[in-house]
């Protein structure tokens, strides 16, 4: 293993004020968000899409890394050079989702584990060739009666250490995520008590395989109560409760954790990274790796005139990640949105 390697790419995906654009969609997903906006999902039009994300001028000011789909990984921008090489030249991190989907769990009504370890060596010995630095696992912990069980938090977190172990093998810095699902109505502390012991777990099981902590990044969901829950979560409330669970549950070690949105509203997912990183005193860096809390705006404006918008598109991108990055040093506030250019 190439621990200095690891050491330095990690640090870089978590350097001072900056974070992670998810844009690793599968194409499933794409299909849903495009369904959305009214903009057929095929190949061609993904590329546009992703040209106008990955293209944005000035990006590298606030964003360190982007996280691809398999799909973009091999696609090129319209200048004939593949993605990956096109954020490498402006200094921009390219990483790669590698998992295979979340799956239902045998035996286990509602739960589903994450599948995608066959075959990895190999595939990220690939990726490796097209310049993937990083790389990202979803698991997928749902709160319901009864669930999410034991053995959910187990096979997801087992998963996930051998996912690392592999990835770093390759030299490739694992992103590993815990995701509690925010859909439906528990409090923030049910939340709170099903973060803990996932995130324990993962961090059980990274031991177990040997993964370097100071080579690996935690991608956590907040502590929030559900979406439907009768008392809806402050962004002090999140910011509280998001530190405390990880200090009890995350090595010292580790070299940083970022957040994804999870169906959070834009400005919510700013707010509550904000609050967080007003509390400070933790040992990793807490910064942003969101997907819908930043992209949102940017389909929705993109599919408006999908050749005519690309710069608008392109504005709103750069002002959500430069909101994310302030909130990634507790430096953004509520009236900085009157700068919206959307
Ligand atoms: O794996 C999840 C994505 O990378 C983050 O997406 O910010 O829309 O939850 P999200």
């Amino acid at each position: 293993m190439n621990t200095e390697l690891l050491k330095k790419t990690a640090s870089e995906v978590v350097a001072k004020g900056k974070g992670i654009i998810a844009a690793d969609e599968s194409s499933g997903t794409c299909q849903k968000r495009f369904d959305s906006v009214g903009v057929e999902c095929n190949e061609e039009n993904r590329r546009l899409y992703r040209q106008t994300i990955l293209s944005a001028p000035d990006l590298e000011k606030y964003v360190s890394g982007i996280i691809l789909f398999d799909e973009t990984i091999r696609q090129k921008n319209d200048a004939g050079e593949r993605f990956p090489d096109a954020l490498a030249a402006r200094g921009i991190l390219p990483g790669i989702k590698v998992d295979g989907g979340a799956k239902e769990l045998a035996l286990h009504e509602g739960e589903k584990v994450t599948e995608g370890l066959d075959g990895l060596r190999e595939r990220l010995a690939e990726y490796v060739t097209f310049g993937a630095k990083f790389a990202k696992w979803r698991s997928v912990i749902t709160i319901g009666a009864n669930i999410p069980s034991e053995a959910c938090i187990h096979a997801n977190a087992h998963a996930m250490a051998r996912y690392a172990a592999l990835c770093q093998e390759a030299g490739i810095v694992p992103i590993v995520e815990p995701e509690v699902i925010i859909d439906g109505d528990h409090s923030i502390e049910r939340c709170y008590e099903v973060t803990v012991a996932a995130l324990k777990d993962t961090f059980n099981e990274l031991k177990e395989q040997d993964v370097m902590l100071e080579g690996a990044i935690l991608k956590a969901s907040m502590v929030i109560a559900g979406k439907k829950a009768a008392a809806q979560s402050s962004p002090e409330q999140v910011g509280a409760e998001t530190v405390k669970a990880l200090l009890e549950s995350v090595p010292k070690n580790l070299a940083g954790v970022v957040f994804l949105s999870g169906g959070q509203g834009d400005e919510q997912a700013t707010a509550n990274l904000n609050a967080m990183n007003l509390i400070g005193g933790t040992p990793w860096p807490l910064t942003f790796s969101y997907s819908r809390a930043i992209q949102n705006p940017v389909l929705k404006i993109w599919a408006q005139d999908t050749k005519g918008n690309v710069g608008k598109a392109q504005d709103a991108l750069v002002f959500r990640s430069k909101m994310n990055s302030l909130a990634s040093e507790g430096k953004y506030t509520a009236e900085m949105e009157n700068e919206r250019p959307y």
